[in-house]
């Protein structure tokens, strides 16, 4: 997805959420200007079971949604998996793929991001795939190798015109939940690593969006978003609060 839309702001809800709160907050995130404003685009990556309610209340709205993690696979034999056609059918726009707790927790390797980025391609969505170090390899001077690896695997496995359409999030592990940002000149420095690798791919590559993600708030999502690179944020905490998201949305406009 190209940066030329302007920023853009994804909240990631991850394990959070319930009919009756999101049904709260979409309709305190609904009734402000802000997401109307030219300039800045939203959605919400949501827990699966949610899927239906916001096709339900957001269909047609300036507010866009996605899910958090798809399956590998297109169908089979795979119990609890979702597939990426599902997602689509509710009308989602926006998978995330590669999510360091996923890659964490759930086994998830460079290899298997880089399938489930086709998968959601396939189905007519656009993925947020998810790349960043860890602390240890912050320390140890890795983080350009790191990231480099991550990227440029799920690159290898997609066409230029494929490659044109993903968006990338750029999220040290070491900022995830933890109140840590990432300084401007931390993430600028990153991301503009990250955009000569797209430019390497092909120049239909090189406006791909690349957000920045691990503590974004209301305080700081001005100055990062003022970064040459940074076209907007993958949002956790702060997305479950109306107030901080618009707040962090309204940062992104005229940046
Ligand atoms: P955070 O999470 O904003 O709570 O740090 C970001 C993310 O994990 O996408």
């Amino acid at each position: 997805m190209s940066r030329k839309a302007g920023k853009l702001v994804v909240g990631n809800w991850k394990l959070h959420g319930s009919l009756a709160g999101n049904e709260a907050l979409l309709g305190d995130l609904l009734a402000s200007p802000v997401l109307s404003a030219p300039g800045v685009t939203a959605a919400v990556c949501v827990p699966f079971p949610y899927l239906a309610q916001c096709q339900a209340r957001l269909s047609g709205q300036v507010l866009g949604f996605g899910a958090q993690d798809v399956s590998a696979h297109v169908n089979g034999a795979f119990t609890g998996e979702v597939a990426a056609q599902m997602i689509a059918e509710f009308g989602a726009k926006f998978v995330i793929v590669g999510h360091s707790e996923r890659r964490a927790y759930h086994g998830e390797t460079d290899a298997s991001v880089a399938a489930k980025t086709l998968r959601v391609l396939d189905a007519g969505m656009t993925p947020i795939v998810c790349i960043g170090e860890t602390l240890a390899e912050r320390e140890a001077g890795e983080t350009t190798a790191v990231v480099t690896r991550q990227l440029e695997t799920v690159l290898a496995a997609l066409t230029l015109e494929q490659a044109a359409k993903i968006v990338v999030a750029y999220e040290p592990v070491w900022a995830i939940g933890t109140g840590k940002t990432a300084t401007s000149a931390q993430a600028q420095e990153v991301h503009a690593h990250l955009r000569s690798l797209l430019r390497a791919k092909g120049e239909a590559v090189v406006d791909v969006a690349v957000l920045y993600g691990g503590s974004v708030k209301p305080d700081n999502a001005a100055e990062l978003f003022s970064m040459a690179d940074v076209d907007g944020g993958l949002i956790g905490g702060a997305a479950l609060k109306a107030a901080d998201f618009l707040a962090i949305c309204e940062a992104g406009l005229s940046r």
